[in-house]
């Protein structure tokens, strides 16, 4: 048990949220100890689970009531539940559960609990379409995760030791829950299989990021007498050619090019006015080979670099994952994931599985069918068995 690690059994949940964790308010206690369909554990099914998750509104830095739900529910079911503190100034947790008293398992099943803003209520419309922030990202990776484990402990199919499951905050603003796992919770497994929308079929890897501001500082001058000044727009303009239409990104076989994107530029204050500062959000999504990919924006600014500033965001390679597995179409994910930030310094299978569309997720429709929940469940369920 960690020094960062909140251990409880379901006998317990109430007083050691209520003794232990100050994000519980008394309105959200009274509101467990309230609700029987908690206390009474009886059968919560998929679509139950997944409208509950759904419902409870979780913003990425605001999941402790998910967290706190969740956790009870497990409890409830006989799992031994930990929560695990991410390492912040706020009160924010990770949840990790497993059978009995061992917290080494074979496999762990993992996903976020965290969303987008704005919150989108809970909605059923004709057809089996389930709408809501989070019903695809990752709700519905959570819920068909969780019944998943639940049939197959109930089939006798697993048993202590073999499945985990690891819930975390934060994944949409940088991975901060997962990064506090990998670091803290001090668990092994052999195999993680990971939740996110990629339509039921399991992803080959996704790309990098390279994601970074540029700042270029000029001199302003009347624009009659350009020799007096030094044009930032212009420069900026050189370096943005370079880096959109004359530069070889690496490419790799499974995932394909790199892509570059300027989504964001400003400079200058008027047309008769040479430009003193200009700016540039960039992002480069990375095939492979984020050394290279930042030996190449050096370059590219290298002409203007005592007039630029440079400052990344974010520098991630590419994953590349487990995708061979009979029965499972592939999947080229173009979206990051949490999946590089689980390190455990042993070499981890790694699958990425879930149901629902990146498409619609972050959107306003973001929506999961119920069909594709539901086939996810026996997904999950056959990840687990090839993976025990
Ligand atoms: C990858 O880049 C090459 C060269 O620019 C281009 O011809 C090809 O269409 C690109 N592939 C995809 C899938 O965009
Ligand atoms: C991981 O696998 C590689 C290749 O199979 C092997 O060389 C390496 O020793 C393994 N590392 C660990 C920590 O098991």
């Amino acid at each position: 048990m960690k020094f960062h690690s909140i251990v409880f059994t379901f006998s317990l949940v109430l007083s050691s949220l209520a003794l232990s964790i100050p994000w519980v308010s008394d309105h959200m206690v009274q509101h467990l100890f309230a609700d029987p369909s908690i206390s009474k554990g009886p059968d919560v099914d998929l679509v139950g689970l997944h409208k509950h998750l759904v419902s409870i509104k979780s913003l990425s830095g605001y999941e402790q009531e998910v967290v706190s739900w969740l956790a009870d529910y497990l409890a409830s079911r006989g799992l031994t539940v930990e929560l695990n503190k991410v390492e912040d100034e706020t009160e924010r947790y990770n949840l990790y559960a497993y059978l009995g008293t061992t917290r080494n398992t074979k496999v762990v099943l993992t996903s976020h609990l965290d969303t987008v803003p704005p919150y989108l209520p809970y909605k059923v419309e004709e057809g089996g379409y389930i709408f809501g922030r989070g019903s695809c990202d990752a709700k519905g990776s959570v819920a068909a995760q969780v019944i998943a484990f639940l049939n197959l402990l109930e089939e006798g199919s697993i048993k202590e030791g073999d499945v985990s499951l690891l819930y975390v905050v934060g994944e949409e603003i940088g991975g901060d829950g997962m990064r506090t796992a990998s670091k803290t919770l001090g668990a092994k497994w052999d195999t993680a299989i990971f939740g996110e929308p990629t339509e039921n079929k399991l992803a080959i890897g996704h790309k990098g990021i390279a994601l970074f501001d540029l700042k270029i500082t000029g001199k302003s001058c009347h624009s009659g007498y350009p020799e007096l000044g030094i044009d930032a727009d212009a420069m900026l303009v050189q370096i943005l050619h370079k880096l959109l239409f004359e530069t070889s990104w690496p490419v790799s076989d499974l995932l394909g090019n790199s892509t570059v994107n300027a989504g964001q530029i400003n400079g200058g204050v008027a047309a008769n006015v040479i430009s003193s500062e200009a700016h540039a959000k960039v992002l480069i999504r990375v095939a492979k080979d984020i050394d290279a990919v930042e030996k190449l924006i050096y370059e590219a600014i290298a002409p203007f670099e005592e007039y630029t500033d440079i400052t990344f965001h974010s520098k991630e390679d590419a994953t590349f994952l487990d995708y061979k597995v009979e029965g499972f179409e592939n999947y080229i994910a173009a979206y990051s994931t949490d999946v590089p930030f689980l390190v455990t310094g042993s070499n981890l299978t790694r699958y990425l599985y879930g149901p629902g569309s990146i498409m619609v997720a972050h959107g306003p429709d973001e929506m999961v069918k119920v069909s594709d929940l539901q086939d996810s469940v026996d997904g999950y369920k056959r990840l687990v068995s090839v993976s025990l």
